[in-house]
C-alpha cells in the first residue's frame, strides 16, 4: 500500500493496486473522504487508475452525494433527483428496459457532446448470482496497440446510436420500438479520443453502430476486434460487489458493463455522477 502526502491536511490518501494497469482500492475512512482534503489526490488517482474501489465504505445517499461533490461538479439526473437507482427490477425503476443495454460494454453519454466525467456506484442489495461490474481501460488498450494498427485506426470516425444497442438484447424488436430508439438520434465521434492531457483512449461500446467510410464487413471487424482487445484480461477488472462497496470510474478512459445476474433478485446500486469536463472532440 502506498501513502501520498496531502499538502492541505494531515489526511493522507491510502491506496493499493487491484490489477497492474486498472483499479485501485482506497483505504481511507468516511471522515477523511467526506472532509474533502484528499479530493484532489483522489481525482489524480482516478485518472491514473481508471477505477477506484472504496470497500464496504457504507455511505448513506446523503454521504455519497456529499463525497461526490468534493470531487467536482455534481450532475443531477434529468428529473432533478441526485441519486439514480440502478436496477433491472421493473418494480423499482421505470428505466429497466433502457438499462438492459448496460449488460454490454459501453461508455456513458456517447450521445452527448460532453460525456460525464465519472460515475459513483454504491451497492445496496446484491444479486443472488452474478452481477459483477466489469471495467476495462481504454487508454491502455489504445497505447498497447501496434504502431501500424494505430496509424490505420487514428482518424477513423464512428457513428454511435442507442438503437444499435437495442439489438444486443432484442434481436427482433417491433418497428415501433426501433423507431422510438432511433428518435434519440445518432452521433458521429472519433474512434480515438485525443484528451487535453495529451493521452488518447478508444471510444467504443454497444452504441458504436458503424465506422464511417468503410464496408459493413470491415466496420464490424474493426469494432468487434477492438472491443475484444480492449476488454481482454490484460486491460480489464471484474468487481465482485459486497454490500456497502462504493466504486467510482473515470468514464473518459474506461468502458463498463454489468455482468449477467438474476433480474428478479432486486439487485440495487445507487449512482451519483460528476459532470463532464472534456468534450469528445
Ligand atoms: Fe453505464
Amino acid at each position: 500500500m502506498s501513502r501520498t502526502a496531502s499538502t492541505q491536511t494531515s489526511a493522507r490518501l491510502a491506496h493499493e493496486e487491484i490489477r497492474p494497469i486498472l483499479g485501485s482500492r482506497v483505504r481511507n475512512g468516511k471522515a477523511e473522504l467526506l472532509g474533502g482534503q484528499i479530493a484532489g489526490e483522489i481525482r489524480e488517482l482516478l485518472e491514473q487508475r481508471g477505477v477506484l474501489v472504496f470497500p464496504e465504505i457504507g455511505f448513506s445517499d446523503a454521504e455519497q452525494i456529499a463525497f461526490t461533490k468534493t470531487l467536482g461538479t455534481f450532475q443531477s439526473e434529468r428529473d432533478g433527483d441526485e441519486v439514480f437507482k440502478v436496477t433491472l427490477d421493473p418494480r423499482e425503476t421505470r428505466s429497466a428496459e433502457y438499462l438492459k443495454g448496460s449488460l454490454y460494454w459501453h461508455i456513458d453519454g456517447t450521445m452527448n457532446q460532453v460525456p460525464i466525467l465519472a460515475s459513483l456506484l454504491a451497492s445496496k442489495k446484491l444479486a443472488s448470482w452474478g452481477g459483477n461490474t466489469g471495467f476495462c481501460n481504454t487508454y491502455a488498450a489504445w497505447e498497447s496497440l501496434p504502431e501500424d494498427q494505430k496509424a490505420e485506426l487514428d482518424g477513423l470516425r464512428v457513428v454511435h446510436a442507442v438503437w444499435a444497442s437495442l439489438f444486443y438484447y432484442e434481436p427482433e424488436p417491433s418497428l415501433a420500438k426501433l423507431k422510438a430508439f432511433q428518435a434519440v438520434g445518432e452521433h458521429e465521434l472519433p474512434l480515438v479520443w485525443k484528451h487535453s492531457s495529451g493521452r488518447k483512449s478508444l471510444i467504443l461500446g454497444c452504441t458504436a453502430q458503424r465506422v464511417v467510410g468503410v464496408s459493413t464487413a470491415r466496420s464490424a471487424e474493426i469494432l468487434v476486434g477492438l472491443r475484444e482487445w480492449a476488454t481482454s484480461e490484460r486491460f480489464s477488472y471484474s468487481h465482485e460487489w459486497k454490500v456497502g462497496d462504493l466504486v467510482m470510474w473515470d468514464n473518459t478512459g474506461t468502458m463498463h458493463r454489468a455482468e449477467p445476474y438474476d433480474l428478479t433478485s432486486g439487485r440495487m446500486l445507487h449512482r451519483t455522477k460528476l459532470q463532464g469536463e472534456e468534450p469528445f472532440v
